[in-house]
């Protein structure tokens, strides 16, 4: 598992193994919008402020993925203990 913080919100959540950071967040009750859920539309991306993300959506371009600023809420996880997000 790892940590995900949303800045905005000051809320930090813990992403298990089985769920999504898109679940994790919404059972925190921040707000998260998605439409595909399935790393295909990009509604969900969201900048990152700290770590660096699992990207493990089809939306980002390779270029984009290897600036780890921005992360697919729905699919994509960490590589590292703890996301910082702009939500
Ligand atoms: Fe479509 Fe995440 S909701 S890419």
């Amino acid at each position: 598992s790892f940590e995900v913080y949303c800045e905005q919100s000051d809320v930090t959540v813990t992403v298990g193994t089985n769920d999504t950071i898109a679940k994790a967040l919404q059972k925190a009750g921040i707000k998260v919008s998605m439409s595909c859920e399935e790393g295909v539309c990009g509604t969900c991306i969201t900048d990152v402020l700290e770590g660096e993300p699992d990207h493990r959506d089809h939306f980002l371009t390779d270029e984009e993925k290897a600036d780890n600023d921005q992360i697919a809420l729905c699919c994509s996880r960490a590589k590292c203990s703890r996301l910082v997000i702009d939500l």
